[in-house]
């Protein structure tokens, strides 16, 4: 069977329609998913189900044939797995009992962390078997340092205070929080892959609130090592790295990190993604969510730019952050038509 579009976009190739996935393409915009979730009752319950997890993969794929599906979890399963508490407050995002230094972190242990993941890698092993021959299925994982924010805040956080200040505080301290997670990351990407994901995407929501020479230490260092370790495991597999919000440092994260695709955030101009990242990897992006959750003209005219921006090299097109809840399902098919039959 020929090679799937979007493994040969992460290798380098030019094609001439680039492979389409939206970012949170499984979620609470398509009513089968809401349907999903009720039944389910919490949404941890319906992340450690293979049988719903597997079922909301899929349905973004029977709807708009995307060229990848993306594991249904949650970045933080990898706290959870290491005995921190987690939960879903509805209608108010994740809540973690926060661990603010080293003390804090004695709790954790990797010991019964591949037991505690084991229904999402029979989440993955199903996905494979299940998916259409053309999609490729794509495992992912929070980058440490966004996933030490959550563990670090309790939740979300608008300034990430605590993260940073025991981190400018304490750096032997954070440190070591960012190795735990750095090698839980290794061998839970390694996992999914073993258990049947074809490329990975390492997702680094909040690498834009660090300055450079944290970014350095937090956001490209861990990468960097999570790429080294996969490529010596699983060659074959590529890795998309996603430090959103980075601006100019996604050169440098481009040069150093070893990553095989790049996803950009909103604000990266296509025309300087394409001069200074694409000869250093395949690009992923960047639509504003807004914008598709808007629709109509604008939309069409805007995905139409960034095909022929970042089509000429090699290019998966994508929003630059993911789908937003109130977003209507025909903008989806709107967008994946234009990028499919661009005139
Ligand atoms: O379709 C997909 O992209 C795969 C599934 C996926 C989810 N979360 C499902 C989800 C992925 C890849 C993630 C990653 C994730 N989770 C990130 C990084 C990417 C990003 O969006 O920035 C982060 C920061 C999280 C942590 C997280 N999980 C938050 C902050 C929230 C609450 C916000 C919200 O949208 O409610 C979640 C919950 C979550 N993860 C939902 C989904 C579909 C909504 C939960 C629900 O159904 O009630």
């Amino acid at each position: 069977m020929a090679e799937k579009a979007l493994l040969r976009a992460l290798k380098g190739e030019t094609l001439a329609t680039p492979p389409v996935w939206l970012m949170r393409q499984a979620g609470r915009y398509l009513p089968e998913y809401r349907a999903v979730r009720a039944q389910a009752g919490g949404f941890l319950d319906l992340c450690y189900n293979p049988d719903f997890a597997v079922e909301v993969t899929l349905q973004p794929i029977r709807r708009y044939g995307f060229d990848a599906a993306i594991l249904f979890s949650d970045i933080l399963v990898v706290p959870h797995a290491l005995g921190q508490k987690l939960w879903f407050a509805e209608g108010e995002g994740p809540k973690l009992e926060p661990i603010r230094d080293a003390e804090g972190l004695k709790p954790l242990s990797r010991e019964r962390f591949h037991e505690r993941l084991a229904p999402v890698y029979e989440t993955v092993r199903r996905l494979r078997r299940e998916l259409p021959a053309e999609t490729t299925l794509i495992g992912f994982a929070g980058a440490p340092w966004t996933v030490a924010t959550y563990m670090v805040e309790g939740g979300g956080s608008k300034d990430f205070a605590h993260a940073k200040l025991w981190a400018y505080r304490d750096p032997a301290g954070f440190q070591a929080l960012i190795d735990l997670l750095t090698d839980s990351t290794i061998e839970y990407l390694s996992a999914q892959v073993e258990a049947g994901a074809e490329a990975l995407q390492l997702f680094d929501t909040w690498a834009g609130a660090l300055p450079p020479e944290a970014f350095r230490l937090y956001a490209i260092e861990p990468a960097r090592r999570i790429a080294a370790a996969l490529l010596a495991r699983h060659p074959a597999v590529p890795l998309i790295g996603f430090p959103r919000g980075a601006g100019m440092l996604y050169a440098e994260y481009a040069a150093t990190t070893g990553v095989q695709g790049l996803g950009l955030d909103t604000a990266v101009p296509p025309d300087w993604a394409a001069a200074a990242l694409q000869p250093k990897a395949c690009l992923q992006g960047n639509i504003d969510p807004l914008l598709l959750a808007a629709g109509g003209e604008a939309l069409v005219r805007t995905v139409r730019d960034r095909v022929i921006r970042l089509g000429g090299g090699p290019y998966i097109f994508n929003l630059g952050h993911g789908i937003l809840p109130f977003t209507p399902p025909e903008n989806v098919a709107a967008l994946v038509e234009a990028v499919r039959r661009p005139t």
